[in-house]
Parts: structure tokens; C-alpha cells; sequence
């Protein structure tokens, strides 16, 4: 029976695929009658290839204390204080199996697993505007490790993970971040969830340092070789698994010059290159409507994309590209925008658009947190575009193209 319904579904899918058009009515809300208009969707030939789980969100560290513009807008949605017993939270990400997850952001960079190698006393962000990001450094103790795991297990959520690049470096005066990467904290954190049986997707190495970096910048040629360390941790912690977790970087804004740069010196180390959006500008933007409603600014993203693919092309490796972190507008967003209905025009173009360029996942962020969560902060109720990404007749970008 289940065959049957499936293969009724396809055929569904099919015939949507190949001979849809369809007819958009909408009001027009400067107050005239309805325009009315035709799309037309050519499905004879693939433009693109896209993984079967290309819909993917993020979870931030950030705490309740991190505010933008005199708005505090994280409240308990950081993966250190998030209620995980929450059942519509549970259901939510249920709902996608597999809901990619990728856990990361600015503070990822300053936070410490406590696993006790090397020893360190475990305390929590402090707020304090002369540390780097506004805070002091962080850590995960391994209880909350093993809840989240628990939580991504019964979820059925694919983890992506992204490590600690700034440990163990000195940052200079000018803004770079010098010597290698430590890794030793990441690869004990790496071992505990190997011994645990902890499934992790991927591992992802550092949050925006590429390019001039934000706030702080690691050179690609010093970013190839922690790449390589971390590859080799974790072929040497997995030797003995069926799966290996992926290996992601840099997680940074794109800058063609370092990302070929990075790609061309670890071709076959990496294999994920991922980079991250928010092309209409900060938050506090009181013209960030008129941005997501006119198609020549969102356009505008379409260089990056063609660019990453035309660098990944032209090297001999295997690495795909996927957006890792794309919220839109930087600084938390913007409330009554980036998580009302209109913010939809924005997602879901970035979607397609990403996906026509080969990208094979696209991160949103947030899943909670911020103004940009698909589902609401404090009552873990879905938002319009939690909705966007749910369904794959509504999102084209869900079906291969
Ligand atoms: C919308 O309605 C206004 C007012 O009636 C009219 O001036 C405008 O041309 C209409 N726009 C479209 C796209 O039909
Ligand atoms: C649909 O795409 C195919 C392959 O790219 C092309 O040959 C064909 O002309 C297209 N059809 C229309 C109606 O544009
Ligand atoms: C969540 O559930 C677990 C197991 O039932 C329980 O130990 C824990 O205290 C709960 N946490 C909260 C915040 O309710
Ligand atoms: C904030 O950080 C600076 C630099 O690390 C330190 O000197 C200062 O004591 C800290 N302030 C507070 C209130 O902890
Ligand atoms: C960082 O600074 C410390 C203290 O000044 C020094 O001991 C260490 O060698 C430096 N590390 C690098 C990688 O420059
Ligand atoms: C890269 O892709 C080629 C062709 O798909 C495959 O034969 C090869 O094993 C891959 N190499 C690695 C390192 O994954
Ligand atoms: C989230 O839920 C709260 C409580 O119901 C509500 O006040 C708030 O407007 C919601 N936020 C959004 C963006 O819908």
C-alpha cells in the first residue's frame, strides 16, 4: 500500500514538474482590482542538482544578553539554553526528517567544549564590549552535549557542527588572527561524540573568518593547512566507522581571491565549501521592504553564486558548495520583517537562485533565535516561512530542478 501511494505521489510530482503553469492572482493593494498572471515552469531538462535534504536551518550560540539596535531578540533560543522538552519545537524539526541542522555562529569561534582535555574551568558568555564579539569566551559542558544529541536524535536531524577556529591563536592589533589553529579542545570534543555513538553529519571548521573576516580574519593559506588538521582528526577518530562526517570550511563571506585560494590548496580535503548571506544590509535598515520586493537588488546575489561555482569548476576537487548561514539581514534581523510572511520573496528566490548555481544545501538562520527564526522565540509557533521550506509545491527549490 505504501509503494502505491508513493508511486502515486511521484506521478503527482511528475506531471507538476513538466507542464505546470500556473495562474497567480493577487489583490492589488494600492487598491485597484486583481492582476493576474501566468508562470510557466519548463521541467524537460535539469538546470541544476540539488541534495535530497537541500532545506537546512542553524542554531546560534548566542545568549539572552546579545542586543542589536536596543532590542534583545534571542531570548532562550541559544543551543545552550534552548528547551529541548518543548514538543512543537520537537515536532517542527521532526516534521523535515531530515531537518539539516548546522550549529554554529559568531561566538563558535570563542567557545570551549569541556571535556576536561585540556583542563579549563567551564564558565558561560559574559557580556563585555572590549572582549572580541562583545564577549567573553564560552563553553559547552558535555551534559548539555548529550541533550542536544539526544533531542537531534529523536528529531532525526542532520548535525552539522561548526568548530572553535580562533583556539589557540594570538589576534594582532590589524584585525588577523595569527598561528595555527589548536586542535586539540575540537578533537576531544570529536572523540567523546565518537565514543557516545553520537551521529554528526559534518564538521565544520570556523565562522566568518575568511576574506577580511568580521572583527577577525585567518589567512587562506593558514586556513588550508587547520583544514588539514582537522581532516586528519577526523579520519583518524573515524577509522574504525562505516559513515565518515563530512568535512566543511570556511564558513566565511565570500572573497573569490581567498576562497580559490583555500580551495585550490586542500582540493581533496575539503568537501563542503561553505559561505554565508545577508545581502540586504543590517537589520536596523528601515528600507529592508522595498529590498525584498524588487527582483534587480535580489539579483544581486547571483555573482557570488556563479562565481563559488565557476572557482569550484575550474579545480580538480570534489567539493560542493552550500550556503551555511543565510538570515538576509545582518545583526539579528529585523522584527516584523525577516520573520513576517513578506520575508518569503527573499527566502524563497534565494532558494531557487542558490540552487541553480549548484548549491546543494542552504542554510537558514535562524531556526529559532534572533528576528529571522522560522519559528517563533518564545513559543516555538512556526513562522510564515518555516511554511516556505515545508512544502515542496510551494518551494520549487525542493524538487530537483
Ligand atoms: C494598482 O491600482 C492602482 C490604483 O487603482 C493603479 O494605479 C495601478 O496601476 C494598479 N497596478 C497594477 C499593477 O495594476
Ligand atoms: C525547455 O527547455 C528545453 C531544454 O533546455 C528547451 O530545449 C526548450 O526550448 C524549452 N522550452 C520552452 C517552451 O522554453
Ligand atoms: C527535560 O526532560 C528531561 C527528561 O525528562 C528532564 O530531566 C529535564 O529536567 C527536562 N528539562 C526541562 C528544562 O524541563
Ligand atoms: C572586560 O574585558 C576587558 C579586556 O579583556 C577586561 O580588562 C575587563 O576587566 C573586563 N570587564 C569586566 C567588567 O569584566
Ligand atoms: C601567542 O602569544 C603567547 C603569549 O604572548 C605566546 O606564548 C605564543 O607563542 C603565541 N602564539 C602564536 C601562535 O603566536
Ligand atoms: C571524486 O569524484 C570522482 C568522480 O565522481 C570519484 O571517482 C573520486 O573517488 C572522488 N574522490 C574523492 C576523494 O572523493
Ligand atoms: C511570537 O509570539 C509572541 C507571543 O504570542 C507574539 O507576541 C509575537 O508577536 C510573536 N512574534 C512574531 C514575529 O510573530
Amino acid at each position: 500500500m505504501g509503494s502505491q501511494f508513493q508511486f502515486l505521489g511521484l506521478y503527482f510530482w511528475v506531471v507538476f514538474c513538466i507542464y505546470s503553469s500556473i495562474t497567480v492572482e493577487s489583490q492589488n493593494v494600492s487598491g485597484g482590482g486583481t492582476i493576474e498572471g501566468t508562470v510557466l515552469i519548463n521541467g524537460s531538462a535539469s538546470i541544476g542538482r540539488i541534495d535530497d535534504d537541500f532545506i537546512c536551518a542553524t542554531m546560534d550560540w548566542w545568549p539572552p544578553e546579545k542586543c542589536d539596535y536596543g532590542t534583545c531578540s534571542w531570548g532562550h533560543a541559544s543551543m545552550l539554553n534552548l528547551d529541548l522538552n518543548n514538543t512543537v519545537l520537537l515536532n517542527a524539526v521532526k516534521a523535515f526528517s531530515p531537518l539539516k541542522l548546522r550549529l554554529g555562529g559568531t561566538l563558535q569561534d570563542k567557545v570551549i567544549y569541556d571535556t576536561g582535555s585540556p583542563p579549563q574551568p567551564c564558565t558561560q558568555f559574559v557580556k563585555n564590549s572590549s572582549e572580541l564579539f562583545g564577549f567573553t569566551q564560552g563553553c559547552l559542558p558535555m551534559s548539555r552535549w548529550d541533550e542536544l544529541n539526544n533531542f537531534f536524535k529523536k528529531a532525526g536531524a542532520l548535525v552539522i557542527f561548526g568548530l572553535n577556529a580562533l583556539n589557540g591563536r594570538n589576534l594582532s592589533s590589524d584585525g588577523s588572527a595569527l598561528g595555527p589553529w589548536d586542535y586539540t579542545n575540537a578533537a576531544s570534543l570529536i572523540r567523546y561524540t565518537v565514543n557516545k555513538g553520537y551521529v554528526i553529519y559534518g564538521w565544520e571548521l570556523g565562522n566568518e573568518l575568511s576574506g577580511n573576516g568580521v572583527g577577525v580574519r585567518v589567512a587562506a593559506d593558514q586556513y588550508a593547512s587547520d583544514v588539514l588538521s582537522l581532516q586528519h582528526v577526523v579520519e583518524d577518530l573515524y577509522k574504525n566507522s562505516d559513515v565518515k562526517p563530512l568535512v566543511l570550511a570556511p564558513g566565511g563571506f565570500f572573497d573569490a581571491g581567498w576562497y580559490k585560494q583555500l580551495v585550490t590548496t586542500i582540493p581533496k580535503s575539503l568537501d563542503v565549501v561553505t559561505h554565508h548571506i545577508y545581502n540586504l544590509g543590517p537589520g536596523v535598515d528601515t528600507h529592508l521592504i522595498d529590498k525584498i520586493l524588487d527582483p534587480t537588488y535580489l539579483d544581486g546575489e547571483a555573482n557570488t553564486f556563479s562565481s563559488l561555482q565557476s572557482i569550484l569548476k575550474s579545480t580538480a576537487t570534489n567539493a560542493t558548495a552550500w550556503v551555511g548561514e543565510a538570515g538576509g539581514a545582518y545583526n539579528s534581523g529585523h522584527n516584523l520583517v525577516t520573520n513576517a510572511f513578506v520575508f518569503s520573496f527573499w527566502y524563497l528566490d534565494q532558494l531557487g537562485m542558490s540552487a541553480t548555481y549548484d548549491t546543494k544545501t542552504y542554510c537558514r538562520q535562524t531556526l529559532i533565535g534572533g528576528n529571522y527564526g522560522l519559528l517563533n522565540t518564545t513559543t516555538f509557533v512556526p513562522n510564515p516561512d518555516y511554511y516556505s521550506c515545508s512544502s515542496p509545491c510551494y518551494n520549487p527549490a525542493c524538487c530537483t530542478l
